[in-house]
C-alpha cells in the first residue's frame, strides 16, 4: 500500500530540468517517510511529435491509467504550434482523466518579495479553484472563408450543468475543508452572452447548499483590480477555465515569481490519475541554461504526495521549500534575485529535507 507508481512527462524546455529536481526531493522524501514511489517515465514532447509526428502514442493515455499520479513538467515549445502540442498532449490527459479541478494556491512565501507594497509572507494565501476540462477551452467552432477578406472564426465556449455545479461544489467543499468559509466566484454577467448568467445562476444553487459559507462574486476586470490592490480578502476563488487560467498567473505574479505556483489536475472522484505540474510554462527564453526556478514543480511534488496520502512527506517538503528561501545564505535563482543555478537551488531545499 506504501507503493506509488508515478507516470513522469518532463515534456518541453525547462520541463527537462526542473523535474529531475522534483524527482530528487520527491526521492528523499519517500526515503524518509517509508514509501516507495516506481517511476516510469515517458518522453512525450514537441521533440518526439519532430521525430515521429506524434507528442504521444497513439494509447499514451491507457498507458497512464493505471498510475497513481502523472507528474509533469511542462508541454509546448517554439517549433510546434501549440494547438498542436498542447491538444495532443496536456488537454487530452486533463480532459481523458476528467481532471475538472485545476488547483492552484497562491501564497506569498518567506523571503519571496511582492511586488505589491507591504506585503509580509502569507498575507497573500488563497487558492484558485479552476474549471480544467470545458468551458471557453473547447474545440467547437471553426474558420470559415480562410484566405479570404470574408475570413472569420467561431469560437464556442462550453458550461454543462453537471459541469458547472461540480467545480462549484468543490469550491464550496474546500472553502469548508480549509475552514475558511468564503468563496469568490470570477464572472462576467454583465457581459452580453450566455456562459456567465448560467454560471450565476449555479452558483447561487450550490451556494444554498453551504450556509455556512459566504459567497461572493465580482466580475473578472474587477476582480483582476482586486488581486492587486486587496489580495487578502480572497479565500478560495472559483473560475471557470479561461478566468481561472488567467487568474492563476495573475495571483502568482503579485506573490513575486510565477516560477514558483505549483498545480494539481485532479479527478475528485479518483477514478482516473491526477496531475501534478508546476503553473508555467516551458519558457522557451532560458531552456537549456540551467537557471530555471525548480519551486513550482516541488511544490508541485508535495501537491502530490498530499494526493496520496502522505501529508507528512507534503508538509516536509513546504517546510524545505520555506527553510530554504528565508535561509540568509541562501542561494537562489535569477528570477528571485540570485544566480544559483537550478540544480544548486535542488540541492538547497534537499538539504532541508528531514523530519521536523
Ligand atoms: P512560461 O510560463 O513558459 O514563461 C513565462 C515567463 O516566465 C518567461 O519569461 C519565463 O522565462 C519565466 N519563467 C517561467 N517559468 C520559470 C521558472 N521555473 N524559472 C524562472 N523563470 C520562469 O509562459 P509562455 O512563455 O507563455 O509559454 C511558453 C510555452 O509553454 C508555450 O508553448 C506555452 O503554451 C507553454 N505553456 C505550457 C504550460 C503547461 O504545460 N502547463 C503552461 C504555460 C505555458
Ligand atoms: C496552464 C497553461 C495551459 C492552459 C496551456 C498551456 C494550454 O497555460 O496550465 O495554465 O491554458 O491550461
Ligand atoms: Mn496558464
Amino acid at each position: 500500500d506504501n507503493v506509488y507508481t508515478i507516470s513522469v512527462i518532463p515534456g518541453d524546455g525547462i520541463g527537462n530540468e526542473v523535474v529531475p529536481q522534483g524527482l530528487r526531493v520527491l526521492d528523499a522524501v519517500s526515503a524518509l517517510y517509508g514509501f516507495k514511489l516506481n517511476y516510469r517515465h515517458y518522453d512525450w514532447s514537441c521533440e518526439r511529435y519532430k521525430a515521429t509526428g506524434k507528442m504521444m502514442p497513439d494509447d499514451g493515455i491507457s498507458q497512464l491509467r493505471d498510475s497513481d499520479a502523472v507528474f509533469l513538467g511542462a508541454v509546448g515549445f517554439p517549433g510546434v504550434p501549440d494547438h498542436i502540442s498542447l491538444w495532443n498532449l496536456l488537454i487530452p490527459i486533463r480532459r481523458e482523466f476528467d481532471q475538472y479541478v485545476n488547483l492552484r494556491p497562491v501564497r506569498l512565501l518567506p523571503g519571496v518579495p511582492s511586488p505589491l507594497a507591504n506585503k509580509q509572507a502569507h498575507e497573500i494565501d488563497f487558492w484558485i479553484v479552476r474549471e480544467n476540462t470545458e468551458g471557453e477551452y473547447s474545440q467547437v467552432g471553426g474558420r470559415m472563408f480562410a484566405g479570404t477578406e470574408h475570413e472569420f472564426v467561431t469560437q464556442e465556449a462550453i458550461f454543462t450543468r453537471r459541469g458547472t455545479d461540480r467545480i462549484l461544489r468543490y469550491a464550496f467543499d474546500l472553502a469548508v475543508r480549509l475552514e475558511r468559509n468564503h468563496v469568490t466566484s470570477a464572472t462576467k454577467s454583465n457581459g452580453i452572452f450566455h456562459s456567465m448568467p448560467f454560471w450565476d445562476e449555479r452558483y447561487a444553487v450550490v451556494a444554498a447548499d453551504y450556509p455556512q459559507v459566504r459567497a461572493d462574486q465580482y466580475h473578472i476586470d474587477i476582480l483582476a483590480a482586486r488581486f492587486v490592490m486587496s489580495p487578502e480578502r480572497f479565500d478560495v476563488v472559483v473560475g471557470s477555465n479561461l478566468f481561472g487560467d488567467i487568474l492563476s498567473d495573475l495571483g502568482p505574479g503579485i506573490t513575486g515569481t510565477i516560477a514558483v505556483a505549483p498545480s494539481a489536475n485532479i479527478n475528485p472522484e479518483r477514478k482516473h490519475p491526477s496531475m501534478f505540474e508546476p503553473v508555467h510554462g516551458s519558457a522557451p527564453d532560458i531552456a537549456g541554461q540551467g537557471i530555471a526556478n525548480p519551486i513550482g514543480q516541488i511544490w508541485s511534488a508535495a501537491m502530490m504526495l498530499d494526493h496520496l496520502g502522505q501529508a507528512d512527506a507534503a508538509a516536509c517538503v513546504m517546510r524545505a521549500i520555506e527553510q530554504t528561501l528565508a535561509a540568509p545564505d541562501r542561494r537562489v535563482t535569477k528570477d528571485l534575485g540570485g544566480s544559483a543555478s537550478t540544480a544548486e537551488l535542488g540541492d538547497d531545499i534537499l538539504s532541508r529535507i528531514g523530519k521536523s
